[in-house]
């Protein structure tokens, strides 16, 4: 739908000036629900965008790129990784998306890297053992699980799950430098020479002698090298945080539902399901920007052209209009698409690595080690609303 009009005063988005930034770190849901109730899309000032938090207006958005551009002006992404495709509009986004295709398909993640993700998980999990009972299975299993996991795809060999954890962290940061804090700036622009000095060593090699890596299928595809670079970092900043969080947050969420855990353990086929809920009710990545590029009306309120969205999945995903009891984790639920791995074009690239290194390999594989795995006395704790998940997670065993 478009609108030539502008905006009146009863269709002028109102202004949520009640949201605070440390409110939607520490829990976002309530905040999602009123805002969905008051107006599905609202100007929030404390995060200077739109805030878009119903199922259907992101939907809206995903299926509509001409209008909801990735290429955001003044993008702290690109400031802080160089130009991705993650910032890019086809049929530019599509060049670079294209090369990755092949590393990243269901056929290449059973032969090369399925193997791959069971040799980090025994190898993690022996580590995490040896830790003892009262450990925290965030820190300890899931973030080198998922960080050694990145570096083989990506092709890393000069560089450590330690460097990766590292800049992915510093980068993100950086992303998120709202407040324009020098030493995060200063710990960004470090990581991101640190990758580009790796990365630069690395070209040379792959062209001479390509492997199934995604370094090695971007430098073959023949892209240049500040988008080489770009992609990787971005990539870096975005395929470790998510599947680390989805296995706490499965993990914690099955651990707190006793009966469910049971079930799973029942029927292996449910490890899937048990993934796919885990991502619905806390989608790891729940903010993503975009900007309009005309007028437009959504969720009953029209935007001006240049408007900058937060496209909040994170709500969109427990939107009562969508899914019947939201707030709850239930893996028995009707099945019903969300949107934890977004839409249209920009639809996460790396689904099924985190599909299968998750909810196939890390989630049976840490169930089957510790026996009697259960809660810690020392409570878990999560965080975040643009990247959420476990802060620490201590769990206990026989
Ligand atoms: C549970 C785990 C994951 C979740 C929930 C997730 C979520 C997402 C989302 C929501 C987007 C779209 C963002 C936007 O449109 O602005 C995205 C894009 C992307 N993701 Fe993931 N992701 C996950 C794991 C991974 C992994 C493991 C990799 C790499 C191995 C990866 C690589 C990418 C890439 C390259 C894009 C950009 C795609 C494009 O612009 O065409 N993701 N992801």
């Amino acid at each position: 739908m478009t609108s030539t009009a502008q905006p009146t005063a009863s269709d002028a988005p109102p202004v949520a000036d009640w949201v605070r930034i440390e409110d939607l770190y520490d829990d976002p849901y309530p905040i999602y629900a009123r805002l969905r109730a008051e107006s599905p899309v609202a100007w929030v000032p404390a995060v200077g965008r739109y805030m878009v938090t119903s199922f259907e207006a992101c939907h809206q958005i995903e299926q509509d790129a001409e209008t909801f551009s990735a290429d955001e002006e003044s993008s702290l992404m690109k400031r802080s990784m160089g130009h991705s495709m993650l910032r890019k509009d086809d049929p530019e986004h599509q060049v670079d998306r294209a090369a990755y295709g092949p590393v990243l398909r269901p056929k290449a993640i059973k032969e090369t890297w399925t193997s791959v993700f069971e040799k980090n998980a025994e190898k993690y999990l022996a580590a995490f053992a040896a830790q003892g009972p009262g450990s925290d299975l965030h820190l300890g299993f899931a973030a080198p699980f998922a960080a050694e996991n990145l570096r083989e795809i990506m092709g890393f060999r000069n560089a450590t799950q330690e460097d990766m954890q590292r800049w992915s962290q510093t980068l993100i940061d950086g992303t998120g430098n709202y407040a324009d804090d020098p030493e995060v700036w200063a710990k960004a622009a470090a990581s991101s020479a640190e990758a580009d000095a790796a990365i630069d060593e690395l070209v040379p090699l792959l062209s001479a002698e390509p492997d199934a890596t995604l370094l090695s299928a971007v430098v073959n595809a023949g892209l240049t090298l500040p988008a080489i670079r770009a992609n990787m970092k971005m990539t870096i900043g975005g395929g470790l945080n998510e599947p680390r969080d989805v296995l706490g947050t499965a993990a914690w969420a099955l651990l707190s539902n006793p009966e469910q855990l049971a079930q799973v353990v029942a029927d292996p086929g449910l490890w899937a399901v048990a993934f796919e809920e885990a991502v619905r009710w806390v989608a790891p990545i729940g903010m993503y920007p975009r900007q309009t590029t005309r007028e437009v009306e959504i969720g009953g309120v029209t935007l001006p052209a240049g408007a900058r969205l937060g496209v909040n999945i994170g709500a969109a995903n427990r939107d009562p209009v969508q899914f019947e009891d939201p707030e709850a984790y239930n893996l028995n639920r009707e099945k019903k698409p969300h949107l934890a791995f977004g839409g249209g074009a920009h639809f996460c690239a790396g689904t099924w690595v985190a599909r299968t290194s998750v909810a196939h390999v890390a989630l049976p594989k840490l169930f089957a080690a510790l026996p009697n795995l259960r809660l810690s006395t020392r409570p878990a704790r999560e965080g975040g609303w643009v990247f959420r998940g476990m802060l620490e997670l201590p769990v206990d065993w026989d």
